[in-house]
């Protein structure tokens, strides 16, 4: 059973978002996966690192995006995601201090995050872009 399953409810209506996040959701789960199966420390963190390195650059799009689209709530979405990165931060830094964390609890973290953010705020722009014409 993958840690985040897709569902329909994840969609928001724009293909370009929704492509992006059935791939982030699918290297979540490919992690989580792993993680089950047993991956070595240095697997795990090129794999840990490819998750955390599409999530930026997937927030880059969302945002370059509400700028063209003069997006009036970007600066609140904006701030969601500046806010996961430095908790994200804090988990990893925790984790390499020695501190065991874990990258399954960054995993469900993050999975956690996602669902509530897919659902409320990127649902909201995805509205609001449909209402500009963009699907
Ligand atoms: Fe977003």
């Amino acid at each position: 059973m993958p840690i985040m399953p897709w569902s329909d409810l994840l969609s928001v209506g724009v293909a370009s978002i929704d492509q992006q996040h059935r791939i982030l959701v699918g290297i979540l789960n490919q992690l989580g996966d792993s993680l089950e199966a047993g991956i070595d420390a240095w697997d795990e963190s090129v794999a840990l690192t490819r998750l955390v390195d599409y999530t930026e650059s997937h927030f880059a799009f969302e945002e370059e995006l509400m700028r063209r689209a003069g997006y009036p709530g970007l600066d609140a979405h904006e701030q969601e995601h500046r806010l996961l990165f430095q908790q994200v931060a804090e988990l990893m830094a925790r984790s390499s201090s020695g501190e065991k964390v874990g990258t399954q609890a960054l995993l469900v973290f993050l999975r956690d995050w996602l669902t509530s953010h897919i659902m409320g705020t990127d649902r909201a722009l995805g509205l609001s872009l449909n209402r500009m014409g963009m699907h």
